[in-house]
C-alpha cells in the first residue's frame, strides 16, 4: 500500500467523521513534526498503538477488502491497567473485513450511523483455530438470538452485537445503503496477536513510501521513537 494512498484515505476519513459529528482526539491531526515535539509525553499513545490504522488485509484492493480504524483507548498489563478498549471505524459499501475471530477479546460492534453493516457469522472453534458448524447463540441489541454458520446479521444505525471468541465474523457495508460509521467497545485489544483470520490473510500491509507521511499510522510509532 502506497503512503500517498494511506494519506488520502485518512483525509477522507477525517471528513466522514466530521460529517457524522464524531470528534477525534487532538493527536488524530498531529503532523510528523507535531509528534517529534511531543514524543516525551506520548508514551501511552505509542505503547497502546492508539490512532490510525489503514489496511487492505494484504489484498492491495482497499475498496473491496479493507478497513480504516482509529483506536481511541486501550490497556496493556500493569502499566496501563484499563481492561477495555474502544475503536471507531469506517466501512464502505461492499468493503469486506475478512472473517476472523479473537481468541481473547470480546467485542461489541455498533452501527453508529450512516449505512447498514452486514455481519456474516460463523461458529468458531478457538481451541483448534478453525470453524465449526451448527447453531450458536449471540446477543443482538441485548436480545438473545439463535443463528447458524454463514447467517447474516444486518445492523442498522443504533444496532449492536456482542461478538465472543466463538463468533467468527466478516463484515461490510450493505451495497446501496452508504458508508457506515462503526464503533467497537471491547476488552483490551492486541491486533498483533489476537486475530485469527481463518482464511489466512495478514492483518497489516507493508507501506511503500512514495510521498511524505501526512498522518502517522499506529504502526509508524516504532520508527518515530528512534528519531
Ligand atoms: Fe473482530
Amino acid at each position: 500500500m502506497k503512503r500517498s494512498f494511506v494519506n488520502a484515505v485518512i483525509r477522507d476519513g477525517m471528513e466522514f467523521f466530521q460529517e457524522h459529528r464524531f470528534l477525534l482526539p487532538p493527536f488524530a491531526y498531529f503532523s510528523p513534526d507535531d509528534w517529534r515535539s511531543r514524543t516525551a509525553d506520548a508514551s501511552e499513545i505509542f505503547d497502546l498503538k492508539l490512532g490510525w490504522d489503514v489496511t487492505t488485509f494484504g489484498s492491495g484492493d482497499f475498496e473491496h477488502t479493507g478497513l480504516l480504524l482509529f483506536t481511541l483507548r486501550n490497556g496493556l498489563g500493569k502499566t496501563y491497567p484499563k481492561p477495555y478498549a474502544e475503536k471507531i471505524m469506517i466501512v464502505r459499501e461492499g468493503q469486506i473485513t475478512p472473517r476472523h475471530f479473537h481468541w481473547h477479546k470480546r467485542e461489541d460492534i455498533i452501527n453508529r450511523g450512516g449505512g447498514n453493516l452486514v455481519i456474516e457469522l460463523f461458529r468458531a472453534d478457538p481451541v483448534h483455530n478453525c470453524l465449526d458448524n451448527g447453531e450458536f447463540i449471540i446477543s443482538v441489541n441485548g436480545m438473545r438470538k439463535v443463528m447458524k454458520s454463514a447467517d447474516k446479521l444486518i445492523l442498522h444505525p443504533g444496532n449492536s452485537v456482542c461478538l465472543e471468541p466463538i463468533h467468527a465474523h466478516c463484515f461490510y457495508g450493505e451495497p446501496g445503503a452508504g458508508t457506515v460509521l462503526v464503533g467497537e467497545v471491547s476488552m483490551v485489544n492486541d491486533d498483533s496477536a489476537d486475530n485469527c483470520f481463518v482464511d489466512g490473510v495478514p492483518r497489516f500491509d507493508p507501506i511503500e513510501e512514495d510521498e511524505p507521511i501526512a498522518f502517522l499510522l499506529a504502526s509508524d510509532y516504532k520508527n518515530m521513537r528512534l528519531v
